[in-house]
């Protein structure tokens, strides 16, 4: 085992991503975490910024790199020559799109596997959208997400309220 990719949308990056991204790390001598888009979802966050929150919350590891890109995911890995994808499952709700994209992604290139790994049961209930919610409500999501992003999202909703 070289390589682990592991893909998001990261809009924004919680504690729960980034404890995963350290265990894979812990697994694998470099882990590749790529920022990319779903087509079901509409960012809060440009897929710029949410490159750079990701890349300060992680600051500088070795073995760890940031990247983002708007191919397939498993075109990237390919690319990248990576042969796994590591996917996040919080809870048994997750596993039915999961198993759906690592078919899709199966067919689509037969020689890369997805690999699952559970999130801690401290950030079991933790994602973005919800993260994004309590601070629409101005409360503190301190607790979910790290330093830079608490001040991002709150720039970010000043901003938008502005521009509204
Ligand atoms: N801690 C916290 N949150 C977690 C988590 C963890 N350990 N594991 C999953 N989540 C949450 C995320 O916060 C996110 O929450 P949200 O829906 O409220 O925003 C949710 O689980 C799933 O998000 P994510 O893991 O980022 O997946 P996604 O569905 O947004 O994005 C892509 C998946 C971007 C990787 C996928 O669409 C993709 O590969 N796109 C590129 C194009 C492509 O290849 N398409 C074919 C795929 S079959």
């Amino acid at each position: 085992m070289s390589s682990v990719l592991f893909p998001g949308s990261f809009d924004p990056v919680t504690k729960g991503h980034l404890d995963v991204i350290f265990r894979l790390r812990k697994i694998f001598p470099k882990v590749v975490v790529l920022v990319a888009d779903s087509p079901r979802k509409n960012y809060f966050f440009a897929r710029s910024e949410r490159l750079q929150l990701l890349k300060k919350a992680i600051g500088n590891r070795p073995g760890i790199e940031v990247r983002s890109s708007d191919d397939l995911t498993v075109k990237f890995a390919r690319k990248m020559g990576i042969n796994i994808i590591a996917r996040s499952v919080r809870t048994v709700a997750d596993w039915e799109y999961e198993y759906a994209m690592a078919d899709a992604n199966r067919k689509l290139a037969p020689t890369i596997e997805t690999l699952f790994i559970m999130a801690d049961a401290r950030y079991g209930f933790i994602s973005s959208s919800l993260v994004r919610e309590v601070a629409a409500y101005g409360k503190s999501t301190s607790a979910f997400v790290p330093a830079n992003v608490v001040a991002a999202l709150k720039q970010k909703l000043k901003t938008k309220k502005v521009e509204s």
